[in-house]
């Protein structure tokens, strides 16, 4: 295995939506830390010249940081390269072996669709290009269980398992990393982190926008491929998994794959489909289109801790607000020994994971006056998120370091489709709901968490 750190990084798409919007901020910012010094080949079909790959990385950071600091950007500029042809070409390929020179332990990141994946790792292959090499590829990853064994099939075929990085980015946010961290190093939680205590465990993310010129791959994704077996699952296993028995990678995804394994497939009753009216107006998006741009899912875990707890995870684009959370509601006391206490109101803990990053403990206080009668109050610890890592710069530079903790393991990529897999592409026209509200309330009457969602606010 190669352990040392990546002498170059070969960035394919280097002329797509995702390399303007995220990775060109994100590698601004690892220059200005220092954290970048190492060659950037940026390679696409694009028949550019280098220049143009400059303006259009500075108008991406541009728009991510507002304003651009010229030295650090020429330094950026200064590492780029950029080699134009297509993936299915060797002569490619060889321009881009030519462009590596001397490097040993390029990283070459797949920001380009799975359908391509093939192509570019044979051509990787052929040049010679992956010899000694990381490859680090972007989401989707497949669209089914079968796709994604493919896939990992073809993976393998040029690169071993330590060396190849699966992205998630959620697992590269702050917030979410701090659900492990909270989780394992303080020792108040555990003795309730079970089913004695915890009724039920809610994860919402919501989004105030619909697909935003993103309709034709939006339409074969769906809101389940696209954010729930993949974004928020991995905050269910981070929220269900086992104490990690050591810190390295294995250590860590090892207790993830066991959840993994312990939740049930779902069946359609787990699941509520919405489509926001308007949906089917957006361009790229299929005439009658039967794909949900909203779903609440229900997942068991079948483990000795877990048994009969309910995890919900809700998802959607129109939503009233721009908010991630996760809430995880304890049982009520046994005995109202002063005024009765609300059905719902009972503990709970409330990750708060995007916009802001917080945490908080819902507790019952007494409220002011004559009689002991309460009120609900939260203890929150605000992150003022000064210092936080942006997801792309964190996982660059991980993978540039051959660290995986942070990326997704063959194991758990296939077994996250095995448990949506009945659940996917389903025909059947999901509810529709009214843009701006919370989901087809129709459908979602009775299903949820028991004593009901707590949406987040704004
Ligand atoms: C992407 C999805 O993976 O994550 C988008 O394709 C979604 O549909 C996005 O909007 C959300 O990411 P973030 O970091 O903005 O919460």
């Amino acid at each position: 295995m190669n352990q040392e750190r990546s002498d170059t990084l070969v960035l394919f798409g280097a002329t797509g939506d995702l390399a303007h919007k995220k990775i060109f901020p994100a590698l601004y910012a690892m220059v200005a830390k220092g954290t970048l010094t190492e060659p950037v080949i940026g390679v696409a079909f694009d028949a550019w010249d280098l220049k143009q790959l400059e303006a259009r990385a500075r108008d991406g950071i541009v728009k991510a940081i507002g304003k651009i600091d010229e030295k650090i950007f020429a330094k950026l500029a200064s590492l780029l390269r950029y080699v134009s042809g297509d993936y299915r070409s060797a002569a490619t390929f060889e321009k881009l072996k030519n462009a590596l020179g001397t490097a040993q332990h390029p990283l070459h990141y797949l920001a380009v669709p799975p359908t391509m994946f093939e192509t570019v790792i044979q051509g990787l292959e052929q040049s010679g290009a992956a010899q000694g090499a990381r490859l680090m590829v972007e989401k989707p990853f497949g669209h089914d269980l079968q796709s994604a064994r493919w896939l990992n099939r073809v993976l393998h075929l040029v690169f071993d398992e330590q060396s190849i990085f699966r992205i998630d980015h959620y697992l590269g946010k702050e917030a979410i990393q701090n659900l492990l961290y909270f989780r394992f190093a303080n020792s108040f939680l555990e003795p309730i982190w079970n089913r004695n205590f915890v009724e039920s465990v809610q994860i919402t993310m919501a989004e105030d926008f619909g697909v935003e010129g993103r309709g034709r791959f939006y339409d074969e994704v769906g809101c389940i491929r696209d954010v729930i077996e993949n974004h928020l699952l991995n905050i269910l296993l981070l929220l269900a998994m086992e104490p990690p028995v050591g810190r390295s990678a294995d250590d860590l995804i090892d207790e993830k794959v066991q959840v993994l394994r312990a939740i049930r497939t779902l069946t359609k009753d787990d699941v509520v489909r919405g489509q926001f009216k308007g949906y089917l107006s957006e361009p790229g998006v299929a005439p009658n289109s039967p794909v949900e741009t909203f779903a609440a899912v229900r997942f068991f875990v079948d483990t000795w801790r877990w048994q009969d707890v309910p995890f919900f995870i809700r998802a959607g684009k129109s939503m009233p607000v721009h908010a991630t959370e996760v809430i995880v509601r304890l049982k009520r006391p046994p005995l109202d020994v002063f005024d009765p206490i609300k059905l719902g109101d009972a503990n709970y803990v409330r990750f708060r994971i995007d916009p802001q990053v917080a945490i908080s403990i819902g507790a019952q206080r007494k409220a002011a006056g004559d009689d002991m009668i309460g009120e609900q109050v939260e203890l929150t610890a605000l992150d003022d998120s000064k210092g936080d890592m942006p997801p792309y710069e964190r996982l660059i530079g991980d993978a540039m370091n051959g660290n995986g903790q942070l990326f997704t393991r063959q194991d758990a990529s296939e077994l996250a489709w095995r448990i949506v897999g009945p659940v996917l592409g389903d025909t059947t026209p999901p509810q529709l709901y009214e843009p701006g509200t919370w989901g087809p309330a129709d459908a979602m009457a009775g299903f949820g968490p028991p004593n009901g969602w707590i949406n987040p606010a704004k």
